[in-house]
């Protein structure tokens, strides 16, 4: 793992605080920590144009300039400095201070509940999302995170899921038998058993080879994630079921967030809150941008579900809503499919 350089005494070696002796070495050694940056890592596994990866930068670029240069925050992507699962455990350890995970990936740290963003068909529109992630809900699932270390700070859009695969994929039916990846989500795993594929559970920055080498047949993603990752190179059809919505929440190491001074503190916030803002202005035309562009590439033939295509997709996947409740509070789905339902 790779240490914050930002510790106590930080700019002063271990030999040198153990050579000079007592308050001189504090004083020495306080005035190198004190021009030091604070340095905030902030790691994740989407390639740099994703609306992740430019949220990213925008929140480097608004907190290194409003805080006058006393932040430094350094963007590792495309699972550069860690994949899926280590990055959170880095989180965990202070190894790194900052992600912005897949709301699917926070169940694995003992929050189950915030599988109610996996379930098929649930948000009519994006705006249905928003309007729960910048509620009372969102912030309910949020705060879950505070016992395990985590600070939640922001949600950020990314768009709805597809289906890729090297067979054509017009019925649920053509799922059957598939060796298909998902996030590591017990919702998404049921999912894709409900429609009779084999699962694989993997990090991201692995689906392509697997693709390729065929220890994968199929897999879900958005468009700005398949055509960053090259899945599309790796798979002969997409369909556009839009069965499913990826977002993200922005989370940092809660002893190292709470130990900023608190005017710091609130320049960052308010970086953050501008970079969300960014992300959730971009996220839809980054995804539909992608989707022309794996069209134009013609690696992929793309398929637009008829309605009553997309009937077949909902009544196969739509009985997950209720099978959850065995993992997922009953009272959070009810609540989350009236939030998600389009206005009558
Ligand atoms: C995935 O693993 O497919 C996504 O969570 C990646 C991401 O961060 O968008």
């Amino acid at each position: 793992m790779h240490p914050n350089p930002e510790t106590p005494f930080a700019g002063c070696s271990r030999r040198a605080v153990l050579r000079t002796a007592g308050a001189a070495a504090a004083i020495a050694c306080g005035a190198t920590h004190a021009q030091r940056p604070v340095v905030i890592q902030f790691s994740h596994v989407v390639g740099e144009g994703t609306p992740k990866g430019q949220a990213a930068l925008r929140f480097k670029e608004l907190a290194e300039s409003r805080s006058g240069g006393r932040v430094r925050v350094e963007v590792y992507s495309d699972s550069s400095l860690y994949k899926d699962r280590e990055e959170l455990e880095a989180l965990r350890l202070g190894a790194v201070q900052m992600l912005a995970p897949s709301l699917s990936k926070l169940s694995a740290l003992g929050v189950p509940d915030f599988e109610v963003f996996d379930l098929p068909f649930l948000f009519h529109d994006q705006n249905a999302f928003r309007a729960v992630t910048g509620g009372e809900l969102g912030a309910g699932l949020l705060r879950a995170l505070d016992p395990l270390g985590l600070q939640g700070l922001a949600y950020w859009d990314n768009g709805y899921k597809v289906f890729t695969a090297n067979r054509p994929l017009r019925f649920p039916a053509d799922l059957r038998g598939l060796k298909v990846r998902v996030q590591a989500s017990r919702t998404l795993v049921e999912q894709m058993r409900m429609l009779g594929a084999e699962v694989s559970v993997s990090p991201l920055a692995n689906v392509h080879d697997a693709l390729r080498s065929g220890r994968l047949d199929g897999q879900e993603n958005v468009p700005s994630n398949i055509e960053s990752q090259r899945l599309h190179e790796a798979q002969k059809h997409l369909t556009l079921t839009r069965h499913g919505y990826l977002a993200y929440a922005v989370i940092v190491n809660r002893s190292f967030w709470s130990r900023l001074p608190s005017q710091l503190r609130d320049v960052l916030q308010a970086a953050l809150r501008e970079a969300t803002v960014h992300a959730n202005r971009i996220a839809a035309q980054v995804n539909a941008s992608a989707l022309e562009r794996i069209q134009a590439s013609g690696q992929v033939q793309v398929h637009t579900p008829s309605a009553a295509e997309l009937a077949q997709w909902q009544r196969a996947m739509v009985p997950l809503q209720a099978a959850a409740q065995a993992w997922i509070s009953p009272a959070l789905i009810e609540a989350m499919r009236r939030a998600g339902a389009p206005p009558s």
